[in-house]
């Protein structure tokens, strides 16, 4: 297995504890465990009684059926709970693909996404979405990155960095393009239930057919990284038994305190995803009017979903702006070169609660 550093959490591991303000983070603000257990009357008590043995391999009954109630048609036994989604990232790849199957996937995107599939043995396409067409991905170009060896799909919307989130009609397409090619079809949803407008909110893949495998998390809309508990969920029984098999070789089970504050948390996600998206359009607000006072230096198309946004740095070089800023503001914005991104963005948060004091040290950094 050959793979390359991931550029995001090596500047991340640079920076991140240093830092004072994280203005790139693609989490919402998280919160003390007291905090979480206080959502529910007997929760402090049971947590307490937590059995620190073993737990089970695809993640406790109670926790998947918190989890199901994300979707439609999905049985708790159809989740397979993991660290995180970057350990069921990473099981998905190597369970799905071998040597020389060819993927298509959504781009720029989550460095994993593209590069467990290369290590996996997968040739690897880059499905484009372009700033021009408001970060939207065109259906055409699938249909001409399609090869006899192609085996998936992978998509992420609401997208990490953009905020992009797919039109209804687009999304359908994408599936029956899917089913058509009997191809399968990798979401990542992590950012579901951040929309700004809970109407665009687009079906969970998994509920579209079994050649879909959602990928979910409790760090992003739930705001609680933490945990490290992530999930798929999939009608797919072939992919799920070899992931499930494959898990025996990371982590063969989750945290038990982990699975029993997950399980509050998914109990509660509703409230937790108000609160977050709260924080987030109370920011976008911030960064609206910035974005104004300063439209001679930033453009952007604005995010429709989730915890950031990539904006475009319009004089100067974005690397040695980040760099600058981060070493004489203490603020931390994220070079789109991150991303393979050439076109001087950079990845914006929108999920801190200190966003406007971050925005205040940018503004005293930036040219008058
Ligand atoms: C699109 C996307 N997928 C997966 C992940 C991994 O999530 P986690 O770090 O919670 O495992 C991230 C994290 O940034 C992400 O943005």
């Amino acid at each position: 297995m050959n793979l390359p550093p991931f550029k995001l959490e090596r500047y991340f591991a640079k920076y991140e504890f240093q830092t004072e303000y994280l203005l790139c983070t693609s989490d919402s603000e998280s919160m003390p465990i007291a905090d979480l257990l206080a959502m529910e009357k007997d929760a402090a008590e049971k947590f307490q009684q937590v059995w620190l043995g073993y737990t089970e391999s695809q993640g406790s009954l109670a926790l998947r059926r918190e989890i199901g109630k994300l979707y439609e048609t999905i049985q708790p036994e159809e989740i397979l709970v993991h660290a995180g989604a970057e350990e069921a990232i990473f099981i998905f790849m190597f369970a799905a693909f071998n040597e020389y199957d060819h993927v298509i996937v959504h781009s720029p995107g989550y460095q994993s996404l593209t590069e467990v599939a290369r290590a996996a043995g997968c040739d690897v396409s880059p499905w484009q979405a372009r700033e021009e067409n408001g970060w939207s991905l065109d259906l055409d170009e699938l249909r001409h990155l399609m090869r006899t060896n192609t085996k998936a799909i992978i998509l992420n919307t609401p997208h990490n960095p953009t905020g992009y989130l797919m039109s209804r009609a687009d999304y359908e397409a994408v599936h029956k393009f899917a089913q058509e090619r009997q191809l399968m079809l990798f979401s990542d949803e992590v950012y579901r239930e951040s929309e700004y407008d809970p109407a665009t909110r687009l079906p969970a893949a998994c509920d579209l057919g079994d050649h879909a495998i959602s990928l979910g998390v409790t760090s992003k809309t739930y705001g609680l990284a933490g945990l490290r508990i992530g999930w798929i969920a999939t009608k797919n029984k072939k992919i799920y038994e070899k992931m499930a098999s494959l898990k025996d070789y990371t982590t063969i089970c989750s945290s038990a305190p982990s699975e029993f504050l997950a399980e509050v948390a998914m109990r509660n996600r509703a409230k937790l995803a108000e609160r977050n998206i709260g924080i987030i359009k109370n920011n976008l607000a911030v960064i609206d009017d910035l974005f104004v006072r300063y439209s001679d230096l930033f453009s952007w198309v604005r995010p429709q979903a989730g915890s950031m946004g990539f904006p475009r740095l319009l004089k100067g070089n974005v690397e040695e702006f980040c760099d600058k800023l981060v070493k004489k503001a203490g603020v931390l914005l994220l070079p789109g070169s991150m991303y393979d991104d050439s076109r001087n963005h950079f990845r914006l948060g929108l999920g801190r609660k200190n966003l406007s004091q971050a925005v205040g040290k940018l503004e005293e950094f930036l040219p008058k």
